[in-house]
């Protein structure tokens, strides 16, 4: 039976085939998404992964809505798999918002759903790591979240050289349209030919253009022009202050493609433009009042980082680290009636929060060794009888050889000489 397009199995390491999804790779995305989130003052929340259709039907764009896994479920309700995770947020927030200080700054890890024709960087599920500012309209809320942008790339290892953020404003492009176009309704239209025009043919552009009262030249002028705005110039210099003003440019090609962005936008790309979009998000000041029916009117804006491209970018630049078992100590069991003094041993150090590995059945001595050194255990231990009758732990240190013994049931003497040697219990990050 095989899975379906676009949807991924995640194996642990080592992998079954070149080409497999490693879960440990995945977890450590994961882990350093999570951890910017936390050095930037972000709470983690999550929301349903199935919603009213309706949800994304109302400002998500076409683009999105044609991609929808959508059905009727068993109570007649027309349903679809979130695609994306912001109009979830913004329906969460309009509801609780009072609950919360001003500015909200929350995180997430969705898994979304998208009918795309599956290929490279795209698939029909991805995780999306997304960080939104709700109640604050100053320019200085777009650049923290574009410096927490830039700061999780870098938690990877990459620099400027391997990646850009190329800043543009919705307010610009409106100021344009709206001075050569006095049809607002048209105005999305005309954002989606720009979104498309570095992968569109020119002529195939120009036409589109010209119907909306446009002309190629006119609008290749103004990318070119590149003048920020006010907001854009404001959000420079702040990250210029931060020393991270090498990492973005103000690129007007960008406008995204989701119908709810209002004003300043963004997008992240591989400087060799070998990838699609790494991440992508922006101001979308009027989502919260629609979606709360017009209760609840609170400015927003974020973005979404997607773990497909990352993936395939960490890969290509060789930055994903050896994903190693994460044991700290093998329990040897070489004499078989020693077995429930040594489940006490592996009890007493599970419950310091050490990862401790045994055999569940009865194995020579040098298979239960050579496991240990599969497994990459830093210590062994061995419960051993003494001759006045007792029982020790001993404990070697499989790198340097050094061995020690401890009597058992001395847990604090125990686990204060592993302290000392193994890898933090609850240091979940890889290990190099
Ligand atoms: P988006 O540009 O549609 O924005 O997606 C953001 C990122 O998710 C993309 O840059 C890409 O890395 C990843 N992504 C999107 N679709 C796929 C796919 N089919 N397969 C793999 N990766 C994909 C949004 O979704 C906005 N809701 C982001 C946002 C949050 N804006 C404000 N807050």
């Amino acid at each position: 039976m095989e899975r379906l397009p676009g949807f991924r199995d995640f194996y642990p390491e080592p992998l079954p085939t070149p080409d497999a999804w490693s879960c440990d790779a995945r977890q450590y995305i994961f882990n350093k998404w999570r951890e910017t989130a936390r050095r930037y003052g972000f709470r983690e929340y999550d929301g349903p992964p199935l919603e009213p259709l309706e949800l994304f039907t109302l400002k998500s764009g076409e683009e999105i809505v044609g991609q929808l896994f959508n059905f009727i479920d068993k109570g007649e309700r027309a349903v679809a798999m979130r695609p994306e995770m912001t109009p979830t947020l913004a329906r969460m927030v309009a509801v609780a918002e009072r609950t919360y200080k001003k500015p909200i700054k929350w995180y997430a890890v969705p898994q979304l759903f998208r009918y795309e024709r599956p290929g490279k960087g795209r698939l029909r599920e991805h995780f999306q790591f997304n960080c939104d500012v709700f109640g604050e309209n100053d320019p200085s809320a777009d650049a923290e979240v574009i410096a927490l942008l830039i700061d999780v790339l870098r938690s990877f290892g990459l620099t400027t050289e391997d990646f850009v953020l190329r800043l543009s404003s919705r307010n610009a492009w409106e100021d344009f349209f709206n001075k050569r176009n006095s049809d607002p309704s048209k105005a999305y239209e005309f954002f989606q030919i720009i979104d498309k025009l570095e992968r569109a043919k020119p002529e195939e552009s120009a036409q589109k253009l010209s119907e909306l009262g446009f002309s190629y030249d006119e609008v290749a002028d103004f990318i070119q022009g590149g003048e920020p705005t006010s907001e854009l110039a404001a959000i420079l210099n702040n990250l210029t202050a931060r020393g991270l003003g090498e990492f973005v440019k103000v690129d007007y090609h960008v406008i995204r493609g989701l119908a709810y962005y209002t004003g300043v936008v963004f997008e992240a790309f591989d400087r060799k433009g070998e990838f699609r979009a790494i991440a992508g998000g922006g101001r979308y000041n009027n989502l919260v009042k629609l979606i709360s029916g017009g209760k609840v009117d609170l400015p927003a804006l974020g973005f979404g980082m997607g773990d497909v491209v990352l993936l395939e970018l960490l890969k290509s630049r060789k930055l994903l680290p050896k994903f190693d078992s994460q044991t700290d100590i093998f329990v040897l069991i070489e004499d078989e009636q020693l077995r429930c003094d040594s489940l006490k041993l592996i009890q007493q150090l599970r419950e310091q929060n050490f990862s401790v590995e045994y055999s569940l059945t009865p194995v020579k001595s040098d298979k239960q060794f050579k496991r240990a050194l599969e497994l990459n255990a830093t210590h062994s231990a061995r419960v051993e009888k003494t001759e006045p009758g007792g029982l020790v732990v001993k404990l070697k240190n499989l790198k340097t050889r050094a061995e020690s013994s401890v009597a058992l049931g001395d847990v604090s003497a125990l686990s204060e000489m592993l302290n000392a040697t193994t890898r933090f219990p609850s240091d979940l990050t890889a290990h190099q």
